[in-house]
């Protein structure tokens, strides 16, 4: 098994029903933050960590992400025509040339877990990353799939990020247990997914992004659906447990959970502050905006 992290699975079969109506006819991965679709941040923190194959397993309405990665020949004439040459540079850089894109359609949605073994034919017998877009990841110095990608070539074993979140809000999450909570990078020893902050074994909740060795494919082939009818990634990776180490890794950065309205709008927020032409005009509302959406429920 090759220890180099070359694949990307990206699963963005999702129906985004927290987004209706938004979300009826456009991926929500199609969502922007401030001027870029959140799949396209997914993308770029995925190429900075050096990888060359982007697989997209996609559903029913995901055309837009096919299209988004995609040359626009009819556009890139027209911006040069009208010689505006930022605006070309914005949409030919979206992705590098040595970078290819694969598109498996996920025929129905059965789940994060049917929707990762969609790649297992392509993925083959090499360790890979699984990216969620709606964790949009704001890595500070270094983007967040590449801090995973060092420390799954110091270990050899799966990588899976995680972060603390309020003990009250176990219940939305995968939650690991792990050898040492204090340390940045631990062996998990046991995976639940959304337990009751009762039942939880500690505040630390996997986040959408993962470094997985090929093994997660073919124990996802005999995992069972859930009372809801998902075939879920973290009964896999629980079953992983039992044969190979897995890793939890605390990433430097920020998450922002924008398959939630009240995420998606800090993000937005948060990320415009980051463009000098907009911080001048946000500023001031800013602060008291996001104090708001601290106290929403989504
Ligand atoms: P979510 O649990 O956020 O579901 O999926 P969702 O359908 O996207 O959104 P809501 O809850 O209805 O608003 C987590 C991730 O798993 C992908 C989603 O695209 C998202 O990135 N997913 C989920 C699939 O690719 N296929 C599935 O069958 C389910």
């Amino acid at each position: 098994m090759s220890k180099k992290i070359t694949k990307a699975v990206f699963p963005v079969g999702g129906l985004g029903t927290r987004f209706l109506p938004a979300t009826k006819s456009i991926p929500k991965e199609m969502l922007p933050v401030v001027d870029k679709p959140l799949i396209q941040y997914a993308v770029e923190e995925a190429v900075a960590a050096g990888i060359d194959t982007l697989i997209f397993i996609t559903g029913r309405n995901k055309q837009a992400i096919a299209n988004h990665f995609d040359k626009a020949y009819e556009l890139e004439h027209e911006l040069e025509l009208k010689q505006k040459e930022e605006r070309l540079r914005t949409i030919r850089e979206i992705i590098p040339a040595h970078v290819d894109c694969i598109y498996i359609r996920q025929s129905e949605a059965l789940g994060l877990g049917h929707a990762v073994h969609c790649a297992k034919k392509v993925v083959g017998n090499e360790p890979f990353a699984v990216l969620l877009a709606d964790d949009l990841i704001d890595g500070n110095s270094q983007p967040c799939l590449a801090q995973m990608v060092e420390a799954f070539e110091e270990r050899g074993n799966s990588v899976i990020a995680v972060e603390e979140v309020d003990h009250d809000k176990t219940d939305q999450y995968g939650i690991v247990e792990v050898d040492d909570a204090a340390s940045k990078c631990t062996a998990i020893q046991a995976i639940v997914e959304k337990p009751k902050p009762a039942d939880a074994p500690s505040n630390l909740a996997v986040v959408g992004r993962y470094i997985l060795t090929p093994r997660i494919l073919q124990l996802l082939e005999t995992t069972g659906k859930d009372a809801g009818g998902e075939i879920q990634l973290t009964d896999a990776i629980s079953a992983l447990l039992s044969e190979q180490p897995v890793n939890a890794f605390k990433f430097n950065g920020v998450r922002h959970d924008c398959g939630s309205k009240a995420g998606f709008l800090r993000a937005n927020i948060e990320f415009a502050l980051q463009h000098a032409d907009l911080e001048e005009q946000l500023k001031e509302s800013s602060d008291k905006i996001c104090e708001a959406l601290d106290h929403q429920k989504d």
